[in-house]
């Protein structure tokens, strides 16, 4: 049976609060600025990646790694490092050579804060530091579970995944795009990095691929559901909650979920999603209640 997406098992606050500390403590202890001439490179490292986001990314992990018990000092290490990447793709979407914003998570966008070479190389750096990350030891022992997740999210950050999508969003002003075409690109675009949160889950659990599939749909749908709470909140919401400015994509004539299908269907489709998402989990207990609570906060978010 489906749950009603209406309620909410697990108080998410806490957990979100939670992450957001620890996501902190790891990127101060890991940003620690130099004593030389790259101190501005860390300076602009942590004015990106700390003190701002939901961090729903690494508390993705944190809950996917939670369904097989996996420490969770080492879980918050894979989290930190897809959290790397998020944030690396932050910085440069919002250069001026892609969506040239001058606002983030409530702060000025990097490249206005410094400057577009050091947007650049903190986003380049922050990159490195994503698979510097994952190739520790600290993150796992096993070598072979350590160079999965690397070729994992390799992957999922590339040209087939985020890297990818950017590409195609980059030409959704251009060249009119269906309903088929804007899904493949979300997909890229966002959900290949939240699909990476869930294998990566899968991954640390040494479940084999083919014990994944759940995890995957679930992936999938609260990717894409994700997705279009962030086109309508972007056609919708208020600067002072997103961080960021609003109206852009309408501004930039982007086809999105929001643009085709209209608000009204745009949201009735992210709700059948999250729906969907959840039958994923009908097999798993209590152990899957931050899955859950995490699948319906991305779509009635309203930040
Ligand atoms: C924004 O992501 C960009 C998308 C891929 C939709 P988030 O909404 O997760 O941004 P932060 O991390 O909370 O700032
Ligand atoms: C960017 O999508 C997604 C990334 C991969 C960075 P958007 O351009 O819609 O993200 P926002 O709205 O600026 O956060
Ligand atoms: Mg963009
Ligand atoms: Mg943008
Ligand atoms: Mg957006």
């Amino acid at each position: 049976m489906t749950r009603p997406v209406a309620d909410a098992p697990i108080p998410l606050a806490s957990a979100l609060e939670r992450i957001r500390a620890e996501v902190d403590a790891l990127f101060d202890e890991l940003l620690a600025v130099p004593p030389d001439p790259r101190a501005r490179l860390y300076e602009a490292m942590r004015h990106a990646a700390m003190g701002g986001g939901k961090r729903l990314r690494p508390l993705l992990v944190v809950a996917a790694c939670g369904l097989f018990h996996t420490d969770r000092r080492r879980a918050l290490r894979v989290g930190t490092a897809v959290e790397c990447i998020h944030v690396y793709s932050l910085i440069h979407d919002d250069l001026p050579a892609m969506d040239d914003d001058d606002l983030r998570r409530g702060k000025p966008t990097l490249h206005r804060a410094f400057d577009e070479a050091t947007a650049i190389l903190a986003g380049d750096s922050l990159h490195a530091l994503a698979f510097e990350i994952l190739a520790d030891e600290a993150t796992h022992e096993d070598p072979f579970v350590r160079a999965e997740l690397v070729g994992e999210l390799a992957r999922a950050a590339g040209p087939a995944g985020m890297a990818g999508g950017q590409m195609m969003d980059l030409s959704a002003g251009a060249t009119p795009l269906d309903l088929p075409a804007v899904t493949r690109l979300q997909q890229l675009k966002t959900g290949a990095l939240i699909g990476f949160c869930l294998e990566a889950g899968g991954i640390m659990g040494r479940v084999p691929p083919e014990g994944r599939t759940r995890l995957r749909g679930y992936a999938r749908d609260v990717g894409l559901a994700f997705q279009i709470a962030d086109d309508l909140l972007d056609e919708e919401g208020e600067e002072a909650k997103t961080g960021k400015k609003v109206g852009k994509d309408r501004e930039q004539g982007k086809e999105t979920f929001v643009s085709l299908l209209g608000r009204e269907r745009a949201r009735r489709q992210a709700e059948l999603l999250i729906a969907q998402s959840l039958e994923y989990l009908e097999r798993y207990g209590p152990e899957a209640d931050l899955l859950r609570a995490i699948a319906r906060f991305a779509i009635e978010r309203d930040h």
